[in-house]
Order: structure tokens, then sequence, then C-alpha cells
């Protein structure tokens, strides 16, 4: 495994060159990003600095045992998000994200965000693992409503049904939307480049897709930090999505 930080010394240009290179030679990229993708837009991630929501483990919040044992607070943090996504501006590493996608004929970029980040900032083809905060469903009909930067009001968390409004998003314990699963496992699996930018690599089903599912791709971390699956990648830059992605594009 080869690795260079990214602080613009030799060894991450020339292993930057190898990236682009094997980009140019590629039939097929994927893309797998995390919540780091969208630290530089002013949004924290899960389990770095700042993780915690008063005091609140994520998977405290996150899961239908949480839901259940409070929705109120639960949708406390979920309108917090989404106000701060919708403050939020996409940042340089998810405008080269799109930039790539441009250039290339089958390009797939699977995140594990929320945020709609990549969308806003152009990006076409992009497979939601853990769902989106732009709509409410309930939890007991196919009842769906769209909520905005104001969020939901909390004395409208019960649906006229019985059930409740919770948000689009997959939580601990549930499973993934099965097209979107499938769809990107078919990406990763007929991928030439992987990229995973910005995430822990420890939840599973996603963390999988960057190194399970295809022995052959040149699979290439982008993280300021070592993840669970540093060891396993043909080659690591070490940085940020902003600080790096810009640097694989040649045009
Ligand atoms: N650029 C790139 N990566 C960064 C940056 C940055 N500016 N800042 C931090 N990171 C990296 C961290 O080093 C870490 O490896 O982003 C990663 C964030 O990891 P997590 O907080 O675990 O977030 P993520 O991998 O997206 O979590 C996966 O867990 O709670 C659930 O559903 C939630 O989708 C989320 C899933």
């Amino acid at each position: 495994m080869a690795e260079a930080d990214g602080t613009g010394g030799g060894t991450f240009q020339t292993l930057t060159a190898d990236v682009i290179a094997a980009l140019r030679q590629a039939k097929s990229v994927f893309v797998l990003t995390g919540s780091g993708t969208s630290a530089e837009s002013g949004l924290p991630t899960f389990r770095g600095v700042g993780g915690l929501w008063r005091t609140h483990r994520v998977e405290e919040l996150a899961s239908p045992e949480g839901f259940a044992r409070d929705p109120v607070l639960v949708w406390t943090w979920y309108n917090e998000r989404k106000a701060a996504h919708e403050r939020a501006q996409p940042n340089a590493g998810h405008d080269a994200l799109a930039q790539l996608e441009r250039s290339l004929r089958d390009f797939t970029l699977a995140t594990q965000n929320v945020d709609s980040l990549h969308q806003r900032a152009g990006s076409r083809n992009v497979v939601e693992l853990h769902g989106s905060l732009r709509e409410a469903r309930c939890t007991r009909c196919d009842a769906r409503r769209l909520f905005d930067a104001t969020g939901l009001p909390l004395d409208e968390i019960d649906h006229s049904c019985g059930g409740r409004w919770r948000p689009d998003i997959v939580w601990f314990g549930e499973s993934l939307p099965p097209a979107a699963w499938h769809q990107a496992q078919e990406a990763a699996a007929r991928a030439d480049v992987i990229l995973v930018v910005g995430t822990s690599a420890v939840v599973y089903p996603a963390a999988a897709l960057a190194t399970h599912y295809n022995d052959r791709a040149f699979v290439v971390e982008i993280n300021p930090d070592r993840t669970a699956i540093s060891e396993r990648v043909d080659c690591v830059l070490t940085g940020t999505a902003a600080g790096v992605l810009p640097h694989l594009l040649t045009n």
C-alpha cells in the first residue's frame, strides 16, 4: 500500500499522478463517501471531535429504539441537522467529485451522507445508502412529507393514522434500501478505480463497498486519519476531501 500526505510533497505528487493515470484509464469509477466529505462545509462527523450531540452518542439517537424512547429528542436532533445542512455549502471536495463525474462515462457515487450536498454540487449519479433528510415518512402507513430548513414541527410528530413521522433515513439495526444497495454493489463490483472519501469505514454494510466486492480495482483512500481499511487499500492520500480531491482533476 502506498501512502502520502496531502501537503504537496514529492510523494504526494507522485501518488496523485498515479491516481490520475488510473482514473484516465478506468472504464468505471466508484466513489464511497462519508461524513468527513462534508466536514469542510461545517458539518460535524459522527465519530470525530464534536461527534456527540448534547452528550448523546449517535447510536442512541439514530435507532428505532432511541426514537421509540424519545421522539421529541430525536426530532430535535434531526431538525438541528437539517437546518445546518441548509446553511452549509458544498466544498471543493464535493465540487471536484461532481467535475470528475462529468469527465467519465461510468461513474457512481454512493454516499452515507444524508445532507444532499453532493447533489447540490452537481453530482448526478448519487446513491444515497442511508436515505436523506429531504423527507419524513410514517412509521405505520406509506405517507410521506417534505420538510424544509425549519424542520418538522415537534407537535406534529404523531401522524393521523396512528403512526409517527420519522426521517426517511436508515437507522442502526435497519436494512439499507434494497435498490440503492444493489446499485451501489454492482457499481463497486465493476469499478476499475474506487475512491473512499471521508469515512471511518466501520458502519456496515456500506463500508464493505470499499473493499469487499472487488479485488481488482485500484482502491484509493482519502482521509486525514488512518481508518479501519487503510491497510487494505492500494493507496492512501492523507488529507482532507477539499484539500486532496481537486488535485485529482486534470482539466
Ligand atoms: N476530509 C476527509 N475526511 C475527513 C475530514 C475531511 N475534512 N474530516 C474528518 N474526516 C474523516 C475522519 O477521519 C473519519 O475517518 O471522516 C471520517 C468520519 O467518520 P465517521 O464520523 O465515522 O462518519 P461516517 O464514516 O460517515 O459514518 C458512517 O455512521 O452514524 C452513522 O449513519 C451514520 O452515515 C453515518 C455512518
